[in-house]
This record gives C-alpha cells, sequence and structure tokens, in this order.
C-alpha cells in the first residue's frame, strides 16, 4: 500500500493536471476536466467527485469546481451533465450534437455557431452530497449562501420534471443519464435481446437520443410518449435520496427550516418507494424500472447494490445485500472488487470489451462506485468488507495510477489515464 502522503501528493497533482480555467458572463471559473485526452469537458458528476477529492487539498477550489457547475444552471432549475467549455473540442464528434439542443453545426459540418454549448441529459444527483463535503471541510455560511438555493432548486426541478408517475422515484431518459453508460443494465428499455452485440448496443443508445432530441428534449413528451427509454433507475434515485437527505441538513444549518422539512420529508418518500417498488425480498435485491408498467430489468449489475450508501436503508435489507449478493465469490466479489456487472451475468466483461470494442460498465471496476460503497459499508457496520475494497483500490492505483477502471479479475487497468474521480481513493 502507498504511504498516505504519496497518494495524496500524486491525487493532488492528478487533479491539477486537469484543472482548467474559462470565462462565462465576465466571471472566471474554475473547474476539473475528467481526462484531458479523452474527456476535454466538465461533466456533471465527474465534477461533484472532483469537488470531494478537491476538499483534502484547497476547500475554496473543491467549492469552485460546484460555482462552475451552477454557473450553468438554467432558470428552470436543471443543471446539465456536460458543458462544453472549449467548443473547439465538439468539431466532429456525432455525440455532442445528438446530446445538445443545436441542429446545425454537427455533427460533421464545422459551424462554429451551431456548436452546443451544453448537453440536455442529467446524470446521477451528488451535488448535495458534494456540497455536504464541502462545507463540513469549512466552507462555512458563505458555500451555503452561495451554492445552497441552486443546489436546492436542481433537486425541486428534478423531481418536479422527473417523476412523471409522482411515485417518488425519478426517470432517467437514456442510459447516459446514470452514468454508466453501457451497463446491461439499460440494455432490456432499450429493446435488446440478452449479451447483445457491440453496434446494436451503440445503435440503440444512439436511436434514443434523437427521438428525445426530436421531442425537444421535454421530459413531459418524451415520459408519456409509448416505447420510449423510461427508467427509474436504482443509482440515480439512491443519489438523489442521498442527496435530498444532505439537503435537509444543510438547510437546517442555513436557518431554512421549509426547505429542510420538504428535503427531509421528500428523501423519506423515496426511499420507502424505492423499498417498495425496486426491491425484490424473492431475489435479495434492487432492480430498475423499465417504463410505464415499473417492468423490472433483472440483471444483476452495480446499480443493485447503490442503496448501500442509504443510511437509512434497513438492516436486514443492507445484510441481503451484503451476504447475499456483494460478497459471493461468483456475483461482486473477485480479486479486484466491486465489478460493474456480476461474474455470473452473461454480459459480464473482464476487459469490458464487447465484439473488441471497448464498452464501458459492462464488468470493470470503477474507484467512484466502490467510493459509494466503502462509505455505505461503513455506515452500515461492514467495515471488514469495506476495508477489503478499500485496499484492492489503493492497490490498483498504487500499480497502474488514476485510470479509468480495471479488470476485476486480474487488476489490469483500462479506459482514459489520468482520471480525475479516481483520485476519490484519497477519500476511502
Ligand atoms: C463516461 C462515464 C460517465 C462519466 C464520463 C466522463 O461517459 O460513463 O459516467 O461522467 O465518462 O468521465
Amino acid at each position: 500500500m502507498p504511504s498516505l502522503e504519496l497518494l495524496r501528493a500524486r491525487a493532488r497533482a492528478q487533479l491539477e493536471a486537469n484543472s482548467r480555467e474559462a470565462t462565462l458572463n465576465g466571471r472566471r471559473h474554475r473547474f476539473t476536466v475528467p481526462a484531458v485526452a479523452s474527456y476535454p469537458f466538465q461533466w456533471f458528476w465527474d465534477s461533484c467527485f472532483h469537488a470531494i477529492a478537491w476538499v483534502h487539498f484547497d476547500v475554496e477550489r473543491a467549492a469552485d469546481e460546484l460555482r462552475a457547475l451552477l454557473a450553468w444552471q438554467r432558470p428552470n432549475g436543471f443543471i446539465p451533465h456536460v458543458v462544453f467549455w472549449d467548443r473547439r473540442h465538439t468539431m466532429n464528434r456525432s455525440w455532442h450534437w445528438l446530446e445538445s439542443r443545436a441542429w446545425v453545426g454537427a455533427p460533421f459540418v464545422p459551424v462554429a455557431a451551431g456548436k452546443p454549448a451544453t448537453s440536455e441529459l442529467i446524470q446521477p444527483p451528488v451535488l448535495a452530497q458534494a456540497l455536504e463535503r464541502v462545507f463540513d471541510a469549512g466552507g462555512g455560511d458563505e458555500v451555503l449562501r452561495d451554492l445552497l438555493p441552486g443546489v436546492t432548486r436542481y433537486h425541486r426541478w428534478l423531481l418536479a420534471e422527473r417523476d412523471a408517475d409522482d411515485d417518488g422515484l425519478v426517470s432517467i431518459v437514456a442510459p447516459s443519464e446514470s452514468g454508466l453508460d453501457f451497463s446491461p443494465a439499460y440494455d432490456a428499455a432499450l429493446g435488446l435481446t440478452r449479451n447483445p452485440g457491440a453496434l446494436r448496443l451503440n445503435a440503440a443508445m444512439r436511436l434514443v437520443t434523437l427521438r428525445n432530441k426530436l421531442r425537444g428534449w421535454s421530459a413531459h413528451r418524451i415520459l408519456h410518449a409509448p416505447g420510449s427509454f423510461a427508467v427509474e433507475d436504482v443509482l440515480v434515485n439512491s443519489c438523489l435520496i442521498a442527496g435530498l437527505t444532505a439537503l435537509a441538513r444543510l438547510a437546517e444549518a442555513a436557518g431554512d427550516t421549509e426547505d429542510a422539512a420538504w428535503a427531509g420529508a421528500q428523501a423519506e418518500r423515496s426511499l420507502d418507494a424505492l423499498l417498495e417498488r425496486s426491491y425484490d425480498p424473492a431475489a435479495g435485491t434492487f432492480w430498475n424500472l423499465n417504463g410505464p408498467y415499473e417492468e423490472p430489468a433483472t440483471v444483476h449489475t452495480i446499480v443493485s447494490l447503490m442503496p448501500l450508501m442509504l443510511r437509512m436503508l434497513p438492516r436486514a435489507v443492507a445484510e441481503e445485500l451484503v451476504d447475499g449478493q456483494l460478497t459471493r465469490p461468483d456475483r461482486f466479489w473477485p480479486r479486484y472488487p466491486v465489478p460493474s456487472v456480476a461474474l455470473h451475468e452473461p454480459e459480464f466483461r473482464a476487459d469490458s470489451r464487447v465484439d473488441g470494442r471497448e464498452r464501458i460498465w459492462r464488468g470493470g471496476t470503477w474507484v467512484n462506485t466502490n467510493w459509494f460503497l466503502v462509505h455505505g459499508l461503513r455506515q452500515h457496520g461492514f467495515d471488514d468488507e469495506a476495508n477489503e475494497i478499500r485496499a484492492a483500490t489503493l492497490e490498483l492505483i498504487e500499480r497502474h495510477g488514476f485510470r479509468e477502471y480495471f479488470d476485476p479479475l486480474n487488476g489490469a487497468p483500462g479506459g482514459a489515464q489520468g482520471f480525475g474521480w479516481s483520485t476519490l481513493a484519497i477519500d476511502l
């Protein structure tokens, strides 16, 4: 295991190397790109993780990371999942165009005016958890005054816009909104048969995005249209509940009793809904719910374990998840846990490749999901399991640096190098 000092020095150097500055409406902003070569923009949940890592070095810098995100908040509360600060990089990449409002200039015609400034998607709402960390690290009243109103507005928007059936669970309208782009958790909702090929997977994802774009990115239109991709996602809703819980505490600290009461009540309501609808007592796990009839997507992925991040999760359910899923050697407990897909599923790919092409989240071990699990397990008193995941994660980082993901069987690194959120290792 590397010395803590060395790991800290490396993490800080990585965050600094990925740090960027840009101006919006006359104001200078600082943010961190996920990876200089392959992800040269600002991503929503990456920035939340980056802020949590920055807290270890520079609380003001951590707060700025969130300020840069909130600078793009729309009047209705929405915050985009990607901000294309430097639009020179958006040339010749069709997904920039597809996920945005822009109709001209892309995918292949380099007309600067038509290039998108942001995507129209969301990502898992880790924002309030990140703000809570910044506040607890000494961000003080200033960060509450600056950032809490926007963060609260974002949560109110999410619930108003994305809970079409008013059951307390929000829906995502594209796989990328979960942050786990190609995870097999979304194959069924994409209309794919089990274990699809790489090209079909891509085509199905592009089609969903195109249909959403044709519906003007209106969640109301998308969620009510037959055949839409509409998933009540376990990871996204777990983040929502954890976020609302953090929000209730922060609002209380800011003396805003009305928002505190709203967030607390909403967290309870959403947790009840998650337990009632998405937990399958016979299987001892949680499933994503697809479409208006809430069809469970019964494939074992990391998504199913994410409710462990919730302090209020009943003990019996946490035990089921840990003993019946997480620590089973044939499921989620290989040499380098925790794989993004259970080992026994036909979709599991140790090297994150389908037909020889990289398809992320189809098996690899990632630092951010390990981060959720380590802290979640500790909250529930599973310290041995938390320590094992922590040790495996630190070993991977020490050997290979801050890579995007790792092979859960042999630890081989994959994806981007110098990957920002892998610095979360210092927060384990
Ligand atoms: C990939 C990941 C997504 C992340 C993005 C930038 O698309 O799936 O979760 O936000 O890269 O790092």
